[in-house]
């Protein structure tokens, strides 16, 4: 994945953890600096190794680091250099769902070696959101109920994530607001 991921997370454990912890996941996990250039697109493997250092570090399974850093990427984009393209992609949440996938799209013209997933809003009743993932990794689930569950803060709403099965290919999850 992109570098741009790695600083995230290293972002993520500096933010709501401080250096201490990040020098000693940095050691564990054995990756230097060079693995942290943003523009660089690293094999999947090394994510996965920084994702394994930092659920090791915290005794975590790697499954709730995963969604703990999908609610985090959202304030990182957000706070960082993806303002401008979130706050375009919609004023709420079922808006920026429909336009998930033209926002991956302008962000792959900048990055395009990235392989982004791509999401069909399947219903949008006003209480309830279906909406399957299509991506050729597999195992990231959990980071998309984190990415789903920060979206959901980000408009000032409350409710939670189910996973509901399959859609062919894709994995279908279900968000059900508690203030629609
Ligand atoms: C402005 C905000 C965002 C930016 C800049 C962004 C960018 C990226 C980048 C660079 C990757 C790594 C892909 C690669 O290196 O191959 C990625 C992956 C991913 N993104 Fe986004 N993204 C954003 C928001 C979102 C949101 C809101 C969601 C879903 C709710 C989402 C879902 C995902 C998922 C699930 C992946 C993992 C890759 C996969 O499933 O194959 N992203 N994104």
């Amino acid at each position: 994945m992109y570098g741009m991921v790695h600083r995230a997370a290293r972002q993520m454990v500096l933010d709501l953890h401080g250096e201490n912890h990040w020098s000693a996941i940095s050691a564990a996990s054995g990756l230097g600096d060079d693995a942290f250039i943003g523009a660089n697109v690293y094999g999947d493997e090394v994510t996965l190794k920084l994702v394994a250092a930092i659920s090791d570090h915290f005794e975590a399974q790697v499954e709730s680091m995963l969604r703990a850093f999908g609610e985090y990427w959202i304030s990182f984009a957000y706070n960082g250099d993806y303002k401008s393209i979130m706050t375009m992609a919609g004023q709420d949440l079922v808006s920026f769902l429909y336009n998930l996938n033209r926002m991956h799209d302008s962000v792959q013209i900048s990055i395009p070696g990235a392989r982004l997933p791509t999401f069909v809003v399947d219903d949008d009743n006003s209480d309830a959101i279906t909406l399957s993932y299509f991506s050729d990794r597999t195992g990231l689930e959990p980071f998309v109920e984190g990415l789903l569950s920060g979206l959901i803060k980000h408009f000032g709403q409350t409710g939670n994530i189910h996973q509901i099965g399959r859609n062919g290919s894709g994995v279908q999850f279900q968000i059900v607001l508690s203030n629609p």
